[in-house]
Parts: C-alpha cells; structure tokens; sequence
C-alpha cells in the first residue's frame, strides 16, 4: 500500500509537470527541477531508511519530497524566476498547487498533514522548535535531501558541467577571489549564511559549506563526507588564511557528526 501511494502521487507529479517540460525554451529550467525531484526522493528515502524513523515517517517524507518543489514550475512560468524574493514563496505555491491538482487524493488525512507541513517548512531559514515529533522528522529528512542534492547542482554548475543558466547560481557576481566578510563570519561562528548577504559566486559556495551545520541526520552527513562536496567546493575557493581557516573547522565539525551521530 505504501509504495502504491508513492507511485501514485509520482505519477501525479510527473503529469502536472509534463506541459512544462514542453514549453519551448524553457525546458533546461523545468527538467532541471523535474530531475532535482526525483534525486530528493531517492536521498530522502536513504536516510529515513538509514535512520530507524517509522514507517509513517518514511512514508510522509517520500511524498513530500517529490511534493517540495512543485511551486517551482508555475512560478517559473509566471516570474521567470526561481529567486522567491523577487517573486513568490515557492513553498507555499507548492502546496496549493499540488492540493489543486488533486496531488493527495487517496492520501488519508493524517499523512497528508504531515507531508503539507514538510512542504511548506522545507525553506524556513530556521525551523520552529515547537512542532509535533513526526513533523519534525518528516520536515528534517526532506531538508537534508534537498540540501544534498543542490550540493551536487551546484557544484555541477561551478564545474560548468551543466549548461550556463542564470537561475542556477540565482544572480551572483563572478569572481575567482572575492567573497563578503559577513559571510565569512557566520560560518566562523557555526552559524549558516543569510542568503541577503551574497553577493559573490564565492559567497554563495561559503553559504552551501555552512548548510553542514544545518544537517539533521548522521546519513545526511555520512553521504556528503562520502561524495566528497566538502572537498571539491573548497577547491574552488580562495585558499587564503580565513578560508584555510574554516576548512578545517568545517573538517572537524563533519567528523564530529561522523563520530557522534
Ligand atoms: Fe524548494
């Protein structure tokens, strides 16, 4: 019954974005948000597998990853953007765009909470600390495999291996040294970065780094250290004192997670 239900809402999702997928010209930003679905739901169903969460758990957080993201083809469509500043909360599109589409027919009522509220929390710079313990789970596993897979998006796109697209690396200024203090500090502090505060390509990739401190499960943290985005990203930043600097507490931080769940 369970996988059922995941085929089932797969096939949904794969129907409401098939029309986009067609619109000529813009198929790269679309089939990249098709295929970016997919790969969440594959992480997200590794590290709750991983994990000893309960069936439901696992089964709210399949839904809801291959539900996240659904905002983001009608606010491509209507923004030509996937920057929610300059456009729309794309969580919030999501979630009633999939509740239109009939998304969660078949889905009793008590899942589809759960997986609504792991949709509309799965951008919030800082989850509440109050929510219900499935919630919380279920909103944490698709955090960390959203997170996961934009790692390997944005290090494919830094690499130049996919196609030149602005969207992508959302508007930053090329540089190979320059990067903002601000930035820089939070991660010093074992804080993420602030998303206002970029302003260069190195920003963003010091802002990525800092999403460790934000991974909830030892998996999560167990396949970013297997994939080795640490490493790679740093490669391409500056090796200049600060940044030499927290590479190594970044190091430290993931082996203590390793070390300690
Ligand atoms: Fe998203």
């Amino acid at each position: 019954m369970s996988s059922d239900l995941v085929g089932i809402v797969a096939r949904r999702f794969k129907d409401f974005t098939e029309p986009y997928l067609n619109e000529p010209g813009d198929d790269f930003a679309y089939r990249l948000k098709v295929d970016h679905t997919n790969r969440v739901c594959d992480i997200a169903t590794d590290i709750a597998s991983a994990s000893a969460v309960s069936p439901r758990v696992l089964l709210a957080a399949r839904i809801a990853a291959l539900l996240h993201d659904v905002g983001r083809f009608p606010q491509y469509k209507r923004y030509r953007t996937f920057r929610d500043a300059a456009s729309a909360n794309h969580a919030a599109l999501s979630v009633r765009h999939a509740l239109r589409a009939g998304m969660l027919a078949d889905v009793p009522a008590d899942l589809r909470r759960l997986v609504l509220s792991a949709v509309i929390l799965h951008n919030v710079r800082i989850l509440p600390s109050t929510l219900p313990a499935d919630t919380l789970a279920v909103a944490r596993i698709v955090r960390d495999s959203d997170k996961l897979d934009i790692y390997r998006v944005m290090i494919a796109h830094f690499a130049q291996e996919d196609p030149e697209h602005p969207e992508v690396a959302l508007d930053v200024k090329r540089h190979p040294t320059a990067y903002t203090q601000a930035v820089l500090a939070s991660l010093l502090k074992g804080e993420t970065g602030d998303y206002r505060h970029i302003v260069w390509v190195n920003d963003f990739k010091l802002m990525v780094v800092g999403w460790l401190y934000d991974l909830n499960y030892r998996r999560s943290c167990q396949m970013l250290h297997d994939l080795g985005y640490m490493d790679t990203i740093f490669a391409t930043l500056p090796a200049d004192p600060q940044i030499i600097a927290l590479r190594a507490q970044i190091t430290d931080h993931l082996a203590h997670r390793l070390a300690n769940g």
